[in-house]
């Protein structure tokens, strides 16, 4: 290892530790997501993060053995996997703009006729999820998505928790409306039951920190697996999900989670958020606790944290 790689990997070990210390004290944790009963069982007294390199090595600190529900930031994946089904064709569909508004509204589907404003608020997603599932019954679809995220974090332990899968189903009224209305449109072409059973599961994948940030690094290095060079997506695609990721990723917090920590990210309403350093470093953290958008209280924080000791910005 070079002598600048190895101050650099000192600096990401201190400035981790530091970091997972001063975020297991914080007293103010958020609060913790209850419109999905299972989650609302999470105790927020939790606190992870890791970061993957370019040569595999991780950094991680606090709970990050601890497997938590992704939710949302499967959408990612799902996003990746349906434009290497469909290509371009996708945006027909769904749009590219944040929304501004909370990840479930009903409100701004109405007026925008059925096409969802971008890829990851819920009705985005679940437009999304359908176009994998088209030509597939839904257990092939779903093994597809988990198989998907086994490769890219390069572990096949990795699996979905049915109780939470389980918990949303039944209580998913608000994502049950969103799809009902995207069918009236033809946006939604599969039946809305096997749309969303998907959607629930694969959105109930639970995984570690280290997990997530190895399952993100194809995002952070041209679009590749650099352990084996081999492409995962191409590096155009790799950019523009970066993009979405940083005008979209946190909903209606998008703006204030890039003036605060000038990264790509998605949040999920399970406490965890992914980031990308393009060329850089992929990064997940975890802390149940949720702001008012749904985003992870001090995930966030310790994001922004990291990415000022360590310099890390897309922009500059
Ligand atoms: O559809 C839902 O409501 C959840 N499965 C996912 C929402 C989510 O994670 C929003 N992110 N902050």
């Amino acid at each position: 290892m070079e002598p600048t790689e190895s101050r650099t990997l000192d600096a990401i070990e201190t400035a981790v530790a530091e970091i997972a210390a001063e975020m297991q004290a914080r007293e103010d944790r958020g609060e913790v997501a209850s419109y999905i009963p299972e989650l609302a069982r999470v105790s927020p007294q939790q606190f992870a993060i890791s970061v993957a390199l370019r040569d595999g090595r991780t950094i991680s600190g606090g709970d990050w053995e601890t497997p938590f529900s992704i939710q949302s930031i499967s959408k990612v994946f799902t996003l990746a996997l349906a434009l290497g089904k469909v290509g371009d064709n996708l945006w027909r569909k769904v749009g590219r703009e944040p929304s501004g508004n909370p990840f479930n509204s009903i409100v701004q589907l109405e007026h925008e006729r059925g096409r969802p404003r971008n890829p990851f608020i819920n009705a985005g997603a679940i437009a999304v999820t359908d176009m994998i599932l088209s030509g597939h019954q839904p257990k092939e679809a779903l093994g597809e998505i988990l198989r998907f995220l086994q490769f890219v974090s390069g572990d096949d332990a990795i699996s979905i928790d049915r109780s939470v899968a389980a918990s949303e189903k039944a209580t998913g009224f608000r994502n049950a409306a969103l799809a009902n209305y995207m069918k009236s449109f033809g946006i939604v072409e599969n039946p809305v039951e096997h749309t969303l059973g998907v959607y629930f599961h694969h959105c109930a994948i639970a995984m570690t920190t280290r997990q997530l940030a190895m399952a993100g690094r194809y995002l952070a290095f041209e679009g590749r697996n650099p352990d084996t060079g081999h492409s995962v997506i191409s590096l155009e695609r790799a950019r523009r999900i970066n993009a979405l990721m940083l005008t979209c990723g946190h909903y209606d917090g998008s703006g204030e989670f890039a003036y605060r920590v000038g990264l790509p990210g998605k949040s999920g309403v399970g406490g965890g958020i992914l980031a990308v350093v393009p060329g850089g470093a992929s990064i997940a953290v975890w802390s149940p606790g949720l702001d008012h958008n749904g985003n992870s209280k001090l995930g966030r924080d310790a994001l922004e944290l990291l990415a000022r000791r360590m310099h890390w910005s897309v922009f500059g």
